[in-house]
């Protein structure tokens, strides 16, 4: 017994031990044990592999760990001499992305779950759903033995032609910065890391790795860094992920008061930097800035820093400080703690929550008519269009997941009991198959350089459509988009419409109406689409976005009524391209004349953008000038009605923390949840101000009909305050505030006042990241 008691409790004292020894002053200790070389080897990673590419040696210190967790974005050296592990790096946003097979092995597989994408998260408004979905996607990381995983991803939708939407939240920082956290915390939950990227301002996949962004101090801080501020103080992800675009003027990995000044010193940011993959062009510029790591790594770079070492060019100090952050990190996570990770994740437990987070940020549109929920006597489905047969669960590029499957919209329905019309299905297949059949399956990277043209949609004549008019109770057409990285996409047959989608949606609409059926539009995308010039054709739209491996599942569920639909828009619908403020700077100027050939021969063109939409993004823009969109910013429909009252503020007079409690009730007749959301009218003194700007949001419970739940929300000074160029400072106006909480940006429910007495200034930062040129900006109305 008293043995026992005693080996309990060296155990014990052995792990507080090692839990004690393992922290900065242990890093620097064996940082100073560390060769030169062995120190450039750990802020530069080993290296990508790819078709064609030898692998780095880097000498002697190396254990060669590339293949540790196979399809991995990347991996660091190892020290095995000082028990230093490598550690695994691997994407992204919607999913962990690994090689399902191993070794050309396929009795066993390596599949992850897709999560619905992050504009689907987003429109959940609910961060509670999002942190739940973030505890299950961290174990399966945890499970799959990698250490960090390269996501959440929170950039700006400030252009709907933005590739790589999907993978970003929303147009508003409040809402991409609370759901990065709430995914962030509930990732690392599970001890396993995060990298939130693309830090900062990179907003367009046109010449990537080239492109300057040109934006005013006010826009960057308002818009383009508040949601990775948010993300850091609320969530502390263990590393960031700079992007590959400069910023006034210096590639953000190579500058020091984006990556120090403001977020370390200003934030208080405590963990990590890496570069995104082969971003950036100057390694002694990037350890200079705090870019810790470089990633996947090249031995050139290797190679540079310890020659400017040696020459004097990188003071050794500036290194040391940057292996001392790859130490830290390397302390936390699962590979030094020597975990044995087991490669069998519960996929179906998380195919559940993937279904269920779903369900929660998918959005009805439009319902008129009562064609929404599907009446349970209606039991017959004319599933038109190929995205019916055939779901995007995610998109392309390092933001896509290789999954055991994708539940298709024709499955999910079959799987609820309907019967989907068997010619429609025929047809449908057969059209699908021979099209991919012209196109055989290209490696990842083949793809990346050359993607292979989405399916056209199939021509229906009107026999066709009168055919299934006639016998089916309901039509269903489904409309697909699929986007990703390195491009951005187009205005025509992308954002708008083909000529033939058009017409077979009119067709339809002509021939069900004729006999007196619903016609039901489902949009399964990943960016913003026009929908104004065809929307009066239906009578109902739901938005599914990029819904995971579980979609057509999810889908069903809410065409049903089974689930009642609770999304909303969290990036605002315009009526027309045109509309949107960035249309016409977006996505800039380039100089052909200047063009280089960079990494894998691709063609890189100097390129910049102007931000001369300023702050005026998105809703902020909409609002304040009074351009009619074709759905608001917040926008989003149910099966049943909520109603708002009773909007209380703890004071009228602003004394540093103010709160607002809300009423919401179900007045309908079916379950449902609902999203209020608060919006602040702030007073104009000497800056511009938009006409509203969301502060805070909350989704009610499930709510049966009758019940009612009451919303707190908090106001803190920050919330009042913009930002002031010339004082370099937050300030809070004095003078007449309005809270407005409503169901949308447009659908204001309750409204109080508030005043503040005297201007504040609520924070004083540095001047830095200033424009080299005058922006011609929007200045409000
Ligand atoms: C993407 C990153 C990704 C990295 C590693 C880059 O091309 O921009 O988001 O994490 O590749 O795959």
């Amino acid at each position: 017994m008293k043995k026992t008691i005693a080996c309990i409790l060296i155990v014990l004292a052995a792990n507080n031990l090692s839990a004690q020894t393992y922290n900065s002053a242990k890093a620097k200790e064996l940082v100073g044990k560390m060769t030169l070389q062995e120190k450039a080897s750990l802020v530069v990673g080993m290296g990508m592999k790819l078709p064609g590419m030898k692998l780095p040696s880097n000498g002697p210190v190396v254990g060669q760990t590339q293949d540790k967790v196979p399809g991995a974005a990347g991996t660091s050296f190892a020290i095995p001499r000082l028990g230093i592990p490598s550690i695994v790096l691997s994407d992204g946003p919607a999913g962990l992305r690994i090689n399902p097979f191993r070794n050309g092995d396929s009795s066993k597989s390596f599949y992850a779950t897709a999560w619905p994408v992050a504009t689907l998260l987003a429109s959940s408004w609910d961060t509670a759903m999002v942190k739940k979905m973030g505890v299950a996607f961290g174990s399966e990381i945890h499970d799959y033995g990698v250490d960090v995983i390269l996501a959440p991803a929170l950039n700006i939708h400030r252009n709907p032609l933005g590739g790589r939407n999907f993978e970003y939240f929303s147009e508003d920082p409040v809402i991409a910065g609370n759901m990065t956290a709430a995914l962030v915390n509930g990732i690392q939950s599970n001890d396993v890391g995060t990298s939130i990227k693309h830090f900062a301002a990179n907003n367009q996949e046109t010449n990537r790795n080239t492109v300057n962004t040109i934006v005013s101090e006010r826009a960057l801080r308002e818009i383009y860094l508040k949601g990775f501020e948010i993300a850091v103080k609320k969530s502390q992800p263990w590393t960031v992920m700079s992007s590959y675009n400069k910023l006034n003027g210096t590639y953000t990995s190579q500058e020091y008061d984006l990556l120090t000044t403001i977020l370390r010193k200003e934030w208080g940011f405590k963990g990590l930097v890496m570069t995104d993959w082969f971003g950036g062009k100057d390694p002694i510029a990037q350890m200079k800035a705090g870019n810790d790591l470089l990633m996947p790594g090249t031995p050139n770079q290797t190679k540079a820093i310890i020659d400017a070492v040696k020459d004097g060019t990188l003071d050794v100090k500036v290194l040391n400080e940057n292996a001392e952050r790859m130490l830290n990190l390397i302390f936390k996570s699962p590979a030094f703690k020597n975990y044995k990770f087991s490669n069998k994740p519960d996929l179906k437990k998380d195919a559940q929550i993937s279904r269920t987070v779903a369900e929660d940020g998918m959005i009805l549109l439009k319902n008129v008519n009562n064609a929404l929920p599907i009446k349970k006597s209606m039991h017959n489905i004319a599933l038109f269009g190929i995205n019916g047969y055939e779901l995007i669960a995610g998109g392309t590029g390092s933001g896509d997941v290789n999954k055991a499957y994708t539940v298709s919209l024709v499955q999910g329905l079959s799987n609820a009991g309907y019967t989907v019309d068997a010619d429609l299905k025929n047809v449908y297949t057969n059209y699908i198959s021979e099209e991919h059949a012209k196109h055989p399956k290209k490696s990842f990277f083949a793809e990346f350089m050359n993607p292979t043209p989405p399916v056209t949609e199939y021509v229906a004549d009107n026999d066709f459509i009168n055919k299934a008019a006639a016998k089916e109770d309901i039509a269903v057409i489904s409309i697909g988009r699929n986007a990703g990285e390195g491009r951005d996409r187009k205005l025509g047959d992308d954002f708008n419409l083909s000529d033939t989608e058009r017409t077979l949606i009119k067709n339809i609409a002509d021939a069900f109406h004729a006999q007196n059926k619903k016609v039901v539009v489902v949009l399964n995308i990943g960016g913003v689409i026009e929908v104004a010039s065809w929307r009066d054709d239906v009578d109902g739209i739901l938005l599914a976005w990029q819904p995971g491996l579980e979609g057509g599942n999810a889908i069903t569920d809410l065409l049903s009524g089974k689930v009642d639909p609770s999304g909303k828009l969290a990036t605002t619908f315009p009526m027309n391209y045109n509309d949107v403020p960035s249309a016409k700077s977006f996505p800039g100027k380039e100089f052909p004349e200047q063009a280089t050939t960079g990494n894998f021969g691709m063609k890189q063109i100097p390129a910049e953008v102007t931000y001369e939409d300023g702050i005026y993004v998105g809703y902020r823009y909409y609002n304040t000038y009074g351009i009619k969109t074709a759905y608001e910013f917040g926008y989003g429909l149910s099966y049943t009605i909520f109603s708002y009252s009773g909007l209380k503020l703890s004071s009228s007079n602003f004394n540093g923390k103010l709160t607002a409690s809300v009423v919401i009730t179900n007045t309908g007749k079916v379950a449902g949840k609902e999203v209020a959301e608060l919006y602040i009218s702030a007073p104009t003194g000497n800056l511009d101000k938009p006409s509203e700007e969301l502060k805070g949001f909350a989704k009610t419970n499930l709510l049966q009909p009758g019940k009612s739940q009451t919303i707190n929300f908090t106001i803190n000074s920050a919330d009042l305050a913009s930002f002031d160029t010339k004082l370099t400072s937050w300030v809070a106006d004095a003078g007449k505030y309005t809270v407005k909480i409503g169901a949308s940006s447009d659908d204001i429910r309750q409204t109080a006042n508030f005043n503040l007495p005297k201007s504040i200034v609520v924070e004083k930062d540095h001047k830095v990241l200033v424009p080299e040129v005058e922006i011609q900006e929007l200045k409000g109305k």
